[in-house]
């Protein structure tokens, strides 16, 4: 099967949200799209910056890491979001870092069967097992992090980021947009080619050209364009989509 044949994934509907005041905030902080960087941009493979530290929340979470290859998704999006942080250090490191660890936490609490038939199928951006995962994240969020010293008022801008960070098409804050954009990054990775294009029951060739064509364009930061451009070449290169199709 190409391509050719499969219908387009509907389109992210950035209309919804648009008009909440935290979102016209951010797109009058940041009107350029998509965001230049200020810090450094580092495009290499992502296996040679492994994120650090956070080991008690990674302790905290182990048991929600069993799910949906939370232990290979969560540390690489880490990964990519202690980058984004790099080139866009006005951002609160710790509270990107901490929504990245717990944001897909949920997946551990909803019906495992439903993930894959519902939320990597049809309309999957609406699936309601993607808003399902989203609540029950916050739900992990609110138990492990004040175990750990986050008071209130954090524990609440995590759970902002978490609630949302799925199904609705527009960012917040920066720490909300590098938070999504990272969740993206993975995507571009080959491990997350891998995964995702199982998951989407998708042959790579298909996937990797829906990367390119319908995600790609979704990233809100510039840095998160230019690393998925180089991550995508690379495994494009790599895993010979041209001759594979
Ligand atoms: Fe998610
Ligand atoms: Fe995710």
């Amino acid at each position: 099967m190409t391509n050719k044949t499969l219908p387009a994934w509907e389109q992210a509907d950035p209309s919804v949200h648009a008009d909440d005041p935290r979102a016209v905030a951010f797109r009058s902080a940041y009107p350029v799209r998509p965001v230049p960087a200020v810090g450094p941009v580092v495009t290499d493979t992502i296996c040679a910056t492994p994120s650090l530290g956070f080991e008690k929340l990674w302790k905290a979470i182990e048991p929600e890491t069993r799910t949906r290859a939370n232990d290979i998704h969560l540390p690489v999006v880490a990964a990519y979001a202690t980058r984004l942080c790099d080139a866009y250090p006005e951002a609160d490191r710790e509270l990107v870092l901490v929504a990245v660890i717990l944001h897909d936490t949920g997946w551990a609490h909803v019906d495992e069967n439903r993930i894959i038939s519902e939320g990597f199928s049809g309309n999957w951006r609406k699936a309601a097992i993607r808003f399902e995962h989203e609540a029950e994240g916050c739900v992990v969020a609110r138990r492990v992090l004040p175990d750990l010293g986050y008071d209130a008022e954090f524990v609440e801008k995590v759970c902002e980021i978490i609630d949302g960070h799925d199904t609705r098409q527009v960012a917040y804050s920066i720490e909300d947009a590098l938070v999504r954009d990272s969740d993206r990054l993975w995507r571009f990775d080959r491990a997350g080619i891998m995964a995702s294009s199982s998951w989407f029951g998708m042959p790579v060739s298909d996937y990797v050209d829906r990367l390119s064509r319908e995600i790609l364009p979704e990233l809100i930061t510039d840095a998160a364009h230019q690393m998925a451009q180089r991550d995508l070449g690379r495994a494009t290169a790599l895993l010979r989509t041209e001759a594979i199709r």
